[in-house]
C-alpha cells in the first residue's frame, strides 16, 4: 500500500506540483451573462409546515449556492476555489466570486454549511495524495458574497483518518466529517469531529483502542445521517480509497454502523449488508429522516434502503425504492441523498441515469415518485442539495475523474443546476433553464475547465 501510494504521489506530483508553485491568478469576472428579468418560479413562501418549520422562525431565504470545485487542468494556473453563485433575482445563475484556495489536485469533494451560518467546511479526496490539507475552512460570517479562506495553518489536520467526503453540520456549530480511508488510502478510515471554533476535537471510534484494520475491519465511511434527539446515527462503508488506483481491485464495502451520539469512542453495532435484498454493495449516503432516529441510504446497487436506528440490536435495514426501476442492470456509481426537515420529502441523484428524483417519504418503508429533474445524456448527476428554507436547489453534475492515475472516470458535464420547488414540494421547476445552468467548462476561461463537486446553500 505504501508503495502504491508513494508512486501515486510521484505521478500527482508530475501532474500537479508544477501548478502548485504558479502565483494564484487573479478570479477572472467575465463570465456568465445573466439578464436582469426575474429568475425562476415564485414561490409562495407560506407553506412551511411540509419543510418542518412551523412554530419556529422561518429559515432565511436563500442567497447564494457556494460551489467547491477544482481545476481540471491545474497547469493552466487554475487552483482549487469556491465559486459563489448568486440567487437574487437580477443575477440568479450569476457567479459573482470566487475565491481560490494556494492548493491544486486536492479533489474539492463536499461541502456543508455550519448550523450557525458562520463557517463552510470544505473537503479534499485526495488531500493526502497532493501533499495538502484535506479540511479546509472558509469564513462566510462577514460577508457571505465573498468568503474568505481561513489560515490553513490554523486547523489541525486528522492524523489517524483522510480522504475527506461528507461534513455533517453539528448542533454545536461545529463539524463531523467522515475520513473514507487511512492517511495512505487503505483502512480504517475515521470519523473526525471539530467544533465551532475549527478545533479538532477526536477521531472516531477512538484510536487508542480500535488502531487497525484487525480492531476496526472495513471502516471506510462515506455518507452519514444523524438523528440527534435520538441520539443515533448511520455511517454507511463505501469503498477503500487506494484500490481505486490503477492495477488494484476495487474493493467496495457493504457495512453500515450505527453510533450512539453519547458515546462516539466505540461503533455500537456493525450491520452487514451483503446478505441483504439486492445486496448492499458500496454504500455511499445515508441521511437521516427528520429526527426520528431512522435513515433512508443508498446501497450502492441502484437501491434506497430504510433502517430504523431506534431500540436495541441487532437492526436490519429494508429495500424500499428502485432508482433504476427495475432494470436488470444494477450497475450504480452511488447515489446523494438530501432528504427535507419534515422527513417527508427525498431527493436523490442517480449519476448513470442523469437525474434527480423527488421522492413522497411520508411512509419511508413505501416512497413514491412525485417528480424527476431529467438531465441530458451524459451530464450526471452528483451531489444535491436544498436550500434551507427548501425552496431551492441544486445538484452539482461532477462525480469524480482519476485521470491517468486510477479507475474511475465520472465526469459528468461540469456544471451546476439549479431548480425550484413548488409550495407543496411536488414539482422541480426549472423556468429560465439558460440561467439555471452554471457551466464550469467555460467559466474560466484561460485557466479551462473546473470540477464542480460540493454545493452548499447560504
Ligand atoms: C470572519 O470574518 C469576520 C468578519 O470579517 C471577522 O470578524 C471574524 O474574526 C472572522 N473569523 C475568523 C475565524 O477568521
Ligand atoms: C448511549 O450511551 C449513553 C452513555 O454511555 C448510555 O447512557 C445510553 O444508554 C446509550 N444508548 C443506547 C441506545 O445504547
Amino acid at each position: 500500500m505504501a508503495t502504491l501510494i508513494n508512486r501515486t504521489l510521484v505521478l500527482v506530483c508530475a501532474l500537479w506540483c508544477g501548478a502548485l508553485l504558479t502565483a494564484v491568478p487573479a478570479a477572472a469576472h467575465s463570465g456568465l451573462r445573466a439578464a436582469a428579468d426575474e429568475a425562476g418560479a415564485t414561490l409562495s413562501r407560506v407553506s412551511r409546515s411540509l419543510r418542518g418549520a412551523s412554530g419556529a422562525a422561518a429559515p432565511p431565504a436563500p442567497k447564494y449556492v457556494y460551489t467547491w470545485a477544482g481545476a481540471k487542468d491545474p497547469s493552466l494556473g487554475g487552483k482549487d476555489s469556491l465559486f459563489v453563485i448568486s440567487l437574487e433575482d437580477k443575477e440568479f445563475g450569476k457567479v459573482v466570486g470566487v475565491v481560490p484556495t494556494p492548493y491544486a489536485g486536492m479533489e474539492p469533494h463536499h461541502c456543508t454549511l455550519s448550523l450557525d451560518r458562520r463557517t463552510l467546511g470544505c473537503g479534499g479526496l485526495f488531500a493526502a495524495l497532493a501533499g495538502t490539507p484535506g479540511v479546509l475552512f472558509f469564513n462566510v460570517s462577514g460577508n457571505p458574497r465573498a468568503p474568505t479562506l481561513i489560515d490553513p495553518a490554523t486547523v489541525p489536520q486528522p492524523r489517524f483518518g483522510a480522504f475527506a467526503d461528507e461534513f455533517i453540520a453539528t448542533p454545536d456549530g461545529g463539524f463531523l466529517v467522515t475520513l473514507m480511508g487511512s492517511p495512505t488510502g487503505g483502512s480504517p478510515g475515521r470519523i473526525a469531529r471539530y467544533d465551532a471554533a475549527r478545533k479538532l476535537v477526536a477521531e472516531y471510534p477512538d484510536p487508542a483502542r480500535f488502531a487497525d484494520a484487525t480492531t476496526l475491519p472495513g471502516f471506510n465511511p462515506h455518507g452519514m445521517g444523524v438523528s440527534w434527539n435520538h441520539k443515533v446515527a448511520l455511517s454507511v462503508d463505501y469503498l477503500e480509497p487506494a484500490s481505486t488506483l490503477n492495477g488494484q481491485v476495487v474493493t467496495k464495502r457493504s457495512t453500515l454502523r450505527l453510533w450512539n451520539t453519547s458515546d462516539w469512542s466505540a461503533i455500537a453495532e456493525t450491520i452487514d449488508g451483503s446478505g441483504a435484498e439486492g445486496h448492499i454493495n458500496g454504500p455511499m449516503d445515508a441521511v437521516a429522516i427528520g429526527d426520528t432516529g431512522t435513515f433512508l441510504f443508498g446501497g450502492g446497487n441502484g437501491y434506497i434502503y430504510y433502517l430504523d436506528g431506534r431500540g436495541a440490536a441487532p437492526h436490519a435495514p429494508k429495500l424500499v425504492w428502485d432508482l433504476l426501476g427495475g432494470a436488470m442492470d444494477r450497475t450504480s456509481y452511488g447515489c446523494i441523498l438530501y432528504s427535507f426537515r419534515s422527513g417527508t420529502r427525498l431527493l436523490a441523484s442517480a449519476f448513470v441515469r442523469n437525474m434527480v428524483q423527488l421522492l413522497d417519504t411520508t411512509d419511508p418503508l413505501k416512497p413514491k415518485l412525485l417528480d424527476t429533474l431529467q438531465l441530458p445524456k451524459g451530464a450526471g448527476g452528483h451531489v444535491v442539495r436544498l436550500s434551507a428554507d427548501e425552496t431551492t436547489g441544486a445538484v452539482a453534475t461532477y462525480f469524480l475523474d482519476e485521470g491517468s492515475v486510477g479507475q474511475v472516470h465520472f465526469e459528468g458535464d461540469l456544471t451546476v443546476r439549479l431548480f425550484k420547488l413548488n409550495a407543496k414540494a411536488t414539482k422541480i421547476i426549472t423556468k429560465k433553464p439558460a440561467k439555471s445552468v452554471v457551466d464550469f467548462k467555460t467559466r474560466m476561461g484561460a485557466q479551462g475547465a473546473f470540477r464542480p463537486h460540493g454545493v452548499a446553500f447560504y
